[in-house]
């Protein structure tokens, strides 16, 4: 009998993506795993050059796929992208949107997994999964500068902002933050599940109800109807600006955190750098059909084609990946083989205070896993 291998997309992308999913690639081998591997195209290169980060090639090659794995981006501010675009491109309406976020949309990767554990044994460990929502909120892309007034009128229909009626339209820019009934049930009742299925104690919603209380209301009223649905798993809510001073202070209090997409992209970096940094934190993007694993952290560029990247997001991001795709033991076996060598602490990559290079790192996982 013959089974179908998985077919994984490849997609390493800027800076030490493209390092970082090669040492991946050297370790999955090395355990045993076996994939078609998929490469394509994403990343700066396809925009400065095409006027496109995630050209359409890549999205068909994507829907051929069963998942796939991503290594990093460069995102920059919109005038930095145009002025990189190649010249003939320049001032044809190219406009930048990043590869990723396009990615969990296309997709609809509605749950961004991010979990972030201290590997060594330090005064106050930490243990979280944060899920952020990864459709909608301040990245649904809802966004104008200038302004037109028909859409301020709109938007503030009793004057409560006089002011900006009188503006120049170009020099007021907005971002709408967008909340559904339908995404913010999903996204919770995924929280749950997981929850559950891990055995987790307690679920925080992270939001700002008191202050954003459209969004942050719907959120909060869908929250508390669907955690009365688990009465085993103690329901929490906390404000962002609060969440973020006790996830320092006391991250013992936090189990599974479910943010919205903005907050869950800034509690996903504080809790990576509660635990050692982003060199440590992996990330799961699933949606009912399809999912890409991808390390939390950037390009890098700093660090970029020296071969001293930290390999670990992006293996532990591969370990999510072997659940995904119901490799539970060899997903189980890599991840000890990872807090092994980490717990060792003899190999280490500079970000962690060592010299080792991003392949040593790799020999070193391998060796404690076999
Ligand atoms: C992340 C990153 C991305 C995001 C950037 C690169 C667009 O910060 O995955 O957390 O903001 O979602
Ligand atoms: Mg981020």
């Amino acid at each position: 009998m013959t089974t179908r291998l998985p077919r994984i997309a490849w997609l390493g992308g800027d800076g030490i993506g493209p390092e970082v999913l090669d040492a991946t690639r050297t370790v999955l081998d090395a355990i045993g795993f076996r994939a078609e591997y998929i490469p394509a195209d994403i990343g700066w290169k396809f925009w400065c050059e095409e006027g496109n980060p995630l050209p359409q090639r890549t999205l068909e090659v994507l829907r051929t796929t069963t998942c796939a794995m991503f290594g990093a981006i460069t995102s920059k501010p919109a005038t930095d992208a145009t002025r990189e675009l190649a010249p003939a491109l320049r001032e044809r309406g190219f406009t930048y949107s990043s590869p990723i976020v396009q990615l969990r949309r296309q997709f609809n990767l509605y749950a961004n997994i991010r979990p972030a554990r201290t590997f060594t044994s330090i005064p106050t460990p930490v243990d979280v999964i944060v899920v952020r929502e990864n459709t909608e909120g301040m990245y649904a892309g809802l966004e104008s500068r200038p302004t037109p007034p028909a859409l301020l009128a709109a938007l503030d229909p009793q004057r409560k902002l006089p002011h900006l009626r009188e503006m120049d339209p170009s020099d007021v820019a907005i971002s709408v933050r967008i909340s559904t009934r339908a995404a913010c049930e999903r996204i919770v009742t995924r929280v749950f599940e997981l929850a559950q299925s891990l055995g987790r104690r307690r679920v925080t919603l992270v939001e700002k109800a008191n202050v954003l209380r459209a969004t942050g209301g719907l959120m909060v009223e869908v929250a508390r109807a669907v955690a009365s649905r688990y009465p085993a798993i103690d329901f929490r809510e906390a404000h962002i600006d609060t969440a973020c001073m006790d996830l320092v202070r006391r991250p013992g209090e936090f189990d599974v955190i479910v943010a919205e997409n903005l907050f869950g992209d800034i509690l996903s970096d504080l809790a990576a750098g509660l635990t050692g940094g982003p060199g440590l934190a992996p990330s799961a993007n699933i949606g009912d059909n399809y999912a890409v694993f991808e390390p939390v952290h950037g390009s890098a560029p700093d660090i970029a084609g020296k071969g001293i990247a930290n390999p670990c997001a992006a293996l532990l991001s591969a370990t999510m990946m072997l659940d995904w795709l119901d490799h539970r033991e060899r997903a189980t076996a890599l991840r000890a083989a990872i807090t092994r060598v980490l717990e060792q602490g003899t190999i280490k990559t500079p970000d962690l205070g060592g010299n080792a290079t991003t392949k040593q790192m790799a020999s070193a996982i391998i060796a404690a896993a076999n």
